[in-house]
């Protein structure tokens, strides 16, 4: 996620800025930038890459000023780039904003405003807020501000100057974070918290909908429509190291946690009012949609177990063919791949070596290529025909979590648009699915909000396992498939999925009482299925801890343990079915004494073969 950074105060602001600029560090970016009001005019530097680039460059040619504002960017709109980078300027350079967030609406907000004769100069949604303040301000920026927000949809943190003054910040949010942090004599506008703990720890929370005007020596905050308004104002007892954590303990469970919002931004702006799906990055028309024959699912570790999800979802919903492979299996297998195949690349960091590999490939061999990352302008968005995004935010915990559910998220959208037009769901069964979908983030939250049987789980569990277990049937495997990966990578615990059915086939040999047996039971055609397996492993002296749909009675007979999550659909089971299991291998590690954010002999992208 982008960073936010606003000063107004004694101190030097380049200082101020630079320094808290390096507090946001931690949340991932590609480019940085500054812009400063001195003496009647802005002066912006901007740079690509790490903030050590901008810092020398400030170092080398030095920018007066004790007002001022700056940005770590984390591209989501345009590739990274100094033309790309924050602060943006109006036409005449004497407005500069910095911006976190999504903005929907921007291309036709864009266009209007080149119809009244504005010029751009980035490829960004964010340069449309610079411009669209410049032609509402008369005077006075925090109306002008106010009013552009107005007509803004989707998500922005905004910090906003102005040449002519020198005294001012106007701060404006909604549905991404900011806050004020207030001092003695100086104020500082920032998108966290450890950007501003070294000056102060009384912190103002902006609330969606509201400006705020900040000067050295105040702070006023009225609401969308105007009227003054009294802010929270909290004091904050974190060291920078917890703040940057967002108080919890690791950056996985922190993660974890930010999935309801991952979804949620995934997802936005994918449904039209008219009821179509929005994925023009597939960049295909209906006709070529509907000629595609067969889908190929490339990826690795987790990505492959979203790709799984995937091949239930469109074999399903669009009844096209979907096979999934490892890259570094497809890579290698002369694989058979055509003009009607579209080959779906899955790679959060999208530097996967052998998922680009398999990519190029694919495309030698005449297969159009769609990219589903959480990256922006990483390699895999250079290679692919078209790119679907996550919006997970950067994913500093090296076990993958967010980017799992986030993906499948991408990959409802995905399959959704190839049903609609193969013409395999009708408009009906769409809007159904869609319904679904805008629930999920609500739900993640109710499983969240009670992990007391995680934990206890993790205390029993935590010694004693040779082995570990998952069991799942039909759109339940993938996800007993990520849960045994998550097991295994941060507690090292050795875990195996099987479907459920496999069982009786070999891996029943394995049952004994040190060997737990994880189960997804939740509702659908084949839950009396999974009973049956359960009753069989637990005849063998196995324990089980079960994920169940909230309401399942019958269930307890049946395990140990039973993880509740919300009813779904049951074509919607994975996202609500993977947070237990993220939780559970999550608390077990960490009962361990487990590293879940570095564990051993792991990267967070497998750049190598
Ligand atoms: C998952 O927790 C692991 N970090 C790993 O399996 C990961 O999913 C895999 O390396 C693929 O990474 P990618 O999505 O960046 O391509």
């Amino acid at each position: 996620m982008c960073g936010i950074v606003g000063y107004v105060g004694p101190k030097r602001v380049t200082d101020v800025l630079l320094a808290g600029l390096a507090r946001l560090e931690y949340r991932g970016y590609d480019s940085a930038g500054i812009a400063v009001v001195h003496e009647g005019s802005i002066e912006t530097v901007r740079r690509v890459g790490k903030l050590s680039h901008l810092i020398g460059a400030v170092a080398e040619d030095p920018v007066e000023g004790s007002i001022g504002i700056g940005h770590t960017r984390w591209a989501t709109h345009g590739r990274p780039s100094e033309e790309n980078a924050h602060p943006h300027a109006d036409c005449t350079g004497r407005i500069a904003v910095v911006h976190n967030g999504i903005i929907e609406n921007y291309t036709e907000l864009r266009e209007e405003l080149q119809a009244a004769g504005h010029t751009f100069r980035s490829e960004t949604d964010t340069e449309t807020v610079s411009h669209l303040v410049e032609s509402l301000y008369a005077g006075d920026l925090a109306e002008a501000v106010r009013l552009a927000t107005r007509r803004l949809h989707g998500s922005y943190a905004l910090a906003v100057v102005h040449a002519d003054d020198t005294g001012t910040i106007i701060a404006a949010r909604r549905d991404s974070p900011l806050i004020i942090g207030e001092g003695a004599g100086e104020n500082i506008v920032a998108s966290d918290i450890p950007a501003v703990l070294e000056h102060t720890r009384e912190i103002l929370v902006l609330e969606d909908g509201q400006v705020a005007t900040v000067t050295a020596d105040s702070i006023s905050v009225v609401d969308a429509e105007g009227l003054p308004v009294t802010c929270e104002r909290m004091h904050v007892e974190w060291d920078l190291e917890a703040a940057e954590k967002g108080g919890y303990e690791d950056f996985m469970l922190k993660e974890i946690h930010e999935q309801p919002k991952a979804v949620r931004e995934t997802l936005r702006g994918r449904m039209g009012e008219d009821g179509t799906v929005q994925l023009s990055e597939l960049a295909m028309t209906t006709e070529e949609v509907a000629g595609i024959r067969r889908v190929i699912v490339i990826a690795c570790g987790t990505s492959y177990h979203a790709g799984l999800v995937a091949k239930t979802l469109v074999e399903q919903w669009a009844r096209v063919p979907v096979e999934v492979d490892v890259s570094s299996e497809f890579r290698y297998r002369d694989p058979i791949v055509g003009g009607d195949t579209l080959v779906v690349a899955i790679t959060q960091s999208g530097e996967t070596a052998d998922t680009l590999a398999s990519v190029r490939e694919a495309r030698d061999r005449g297969a159009k290529v769609l990219a589903i990352t959480n990256v922006v302008g990483s390699r895999v968005t250079r290679e692919a025909d078209g790119v679907i995004y996550t919006h997970a935010g950067p994913e500093i915990g090296v076990a993958a979590t967010k980017t799992f559910t986030a993906q499948i998220a991408a990959l409802y959208v995905l399959a959704l648009k190839l049903a609609q037009a193969k013409g395999t769901l009708s408009p009906a069964q769409v809007q159904h699915v869609w319904s679904g979908l805008m629930a999920l983030p609500g739900i993640i939250e109710r499983i969240l909000g009670d992990q007391g049987a995680l934990q206890e789980c993790a205390d029993q569990y935590k010694d004693g396992c040779l082995s570990s277990l998952f069991l799942g049937r039909g759109i339940g495997v993938p996800v007993a498939m990520e849960g045994a990966l998550k097991l295994k990578e941060i507690s090292y615990i050795h875990a195996e999925a099987y479907p459920a059915g496999e069982m009786k086939h070999g891996p029943i040999a394995l049952i004994t009482p040190h060997v737990p047996v994880v189960a997804v039971a939740t509702k659908g055609r084949t839950y009396d299925k999974v009973v049956s397996n359960l009753q069989e492993v637990r005849a063998r002296g196995a324990e089980t801890i079960v994920v169940a749909t909230e309401g399942d009675t019958e269930i307890v007979k049946h395990a140990e343990h039973v993880l509740y999550v919300p009813e779904t659909d049951e074509d919607l089971v994975p996202i609500p079915a993977a947070v237990p299991l993220q939780l559970l291998a999550y608390y077990i590690a960490k009962a361990k004494g487990c590293n879940v954010d570095q564990p051993r002999n792991l990267a967070k992208s497998v750049t190598v073969e």
